[in-house]
């Protein structure tokens, strides 16, 4: 097992930058609400350019709203090799969701400047803006931005406030106008990893600080919207009634039931959000908005159970003689890492005397999006009990400090001319 104070990175300094980044947009001891594109996350983002360029860097902020730390490779012109992750966070989340990832690449870069090590190609850290995806219904914006996979309507998006996606960008210093010129040319992306905690249980059940990571879920997000009509919640009798929650909440069991119908699948289905309106104890709602995320591995079972929920759906609104729209939000496809990379940090984590396992990622990742142009790999760290997108969320120092360690020496074979 490796032994913390022979690490190459500084875990002192990795450690501080964690605790002073967690100040940003903290919520009791341990939360952090950090909305993407807020001037919380502005502040962040000042803080962590600062600390990009100690390290080395060049930063700059495209008009999607990245933050893009640059160290300079010996071929300035070679294809770069990114890493990263995000600083956003869920509104009551923990404070190492993307962090981690973000300032273990900082730290990896600062290790090199300091050893003087001038990487073959490129290095590029990136704090993707709007991993989450809450704010806007919509994730994985930077990552599909710098990659090209924006959609037509997606700067009209709005908060619950009414904020569209533009005007935020604006507010944040960014220019909406110029957003396409934030894409990455086509074989610019030499390849991408991110390191990210696992967000769930296995590594501490097997007793282990890191796990290379397999292939990502893709998730899938939809929103339901169905109508009624409103009464009186005195009067109309039951059977001439047109309840828009009576007729969502038997389409989130049958969803839940669609789900788990095979015990020994990865599918997993969540509903995170529901409106109800007019939102009154006495008056029968007349319109229900709630929200799905799916996820699996398996494309195919994924769409197949798609099709299943707009069926029941179909069926509880006309048992209910009420009306259903589905939109579509998000469709991202599931992806697996790439062979070589695997390779790399497999054999640089065996030299650091550990034995990581192969695990698959339930959450997404902007990796997700990076595989579109690029080979991708991904590093886990153990969290505690595998609690994420929740206050009580956590890695330990020494877990996120060997992992920062294997980035290092994964970044090192990457950047190299002759790998791969
Ligand atoms: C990312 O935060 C996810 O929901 O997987
Ligand atoms: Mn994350
Ligand atoms: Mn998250």
């Amino acid at each position: 097992m490796v032994i913390t104070n022979e690490l190459t990175i500084n875990k002192k300094r990795l450690n501080r930058n964690m605790e002073q980044l967690a100040e940003f947009g903290k919520l009791g001891d341990t939360g952090v609400c950090r909305p993407t594109l807020s001037a919380i996350e502005k502040q962040a983002f000042a803080k962590v350019a600062e600390w990009m360029e100690a390290a080395g860097m060049t930063t700059r902020l495209d008009n999607c709203g990245n933050l893009i730390g640059r160290k300079e490779g010996k071929d300035p012109e070679a294809p770069v090799v990114m890493t990263g992750s995000h600083i956003d966070s869920q509104p009551n989340g923990g404070r190492f969701d993307g962090t981690s990832g973000v300032l273990c690449s900082v730290e990896a870069i600062h290790t090199m400047s300091e050893k003087g090590i001038i990487p073959d190609r490129p290095i590029e850290v990136v704090s993707f803006c709007d991993e989450e995806g809450w704010r806007f219904n919509k994730g994985l914006f930077g990552s599909r931005g710098i990659t090209g996979n924006l959609d037509a309507d997606e700067l009209n998006r709005k908060d619950k406030d009414g904020i569209t996606r533009e005007q935020a960008l604006r507010d944040f210093g960014c220019d909406p106008e110029k957003i396409t010129e934030s894409v990455y040319p086509p074989g610019s992306i030499h390849s991408y990893i991110e390191l990210h905690i696992e967000q769930g249980p296995l590594l501490e059940k097997v007793n282990q600080p890191l796990g290379i990571v397999t292939g990502i879920a893709g998730p899938l997000w939809l929103t339901v919207k169905v109508k009624g009509f409103a009464g009186h919640a005195g009067t109309v009798p039951m059977d001439m009634r047109q309840d828009a929650l009576a007729g969502a909440s038997e389409m989130i069991i049958a969803f839940n039931e669609i789900v788990k119908q095979d015990p020994a699948s990865t599918t997993v289905g969540t509903v995170g959000d529901l409106k109800v309106s007019p939102g009154s104890r006495n008056v029968i709602p007349d319109e229900v908005e709630f929200t799905i995320d799916m996820r699996d591995i398996d494309k195919d079972r994924r769409n197949m159970y798609e099709q299943q929920l707009r069926e029941s759906c179909r069926n509880i609104a006309e048992k209910h003689s009420l009306t259903v729209e589905i939109i579509e939000d998000q469709r991202t496809d599931p992806s697996y890492c790439s062979s070589w990379i695997k390779e790399v940090i497999r054999s640089e984590s065996m030299d650091m005397g550990l034995d990581a396992p192969k695990m698959m990622s339930g959450a997404f990742h902007d990796a997700l999006i990076m595989s579109s142009v690029s080979d991708y790999g991904m590093i886990f760290v153990r969290c505690k009990d595998g609690i994420s997108h929740n206050p009580e969320e956590y890695a330990s120092q020494d877990d996120l400090a060997v992992g920062a360690e294997l980035l290092y020496r994964t970044l090192l074979k990457m950047a190299q001319h002759e790998a791969h």
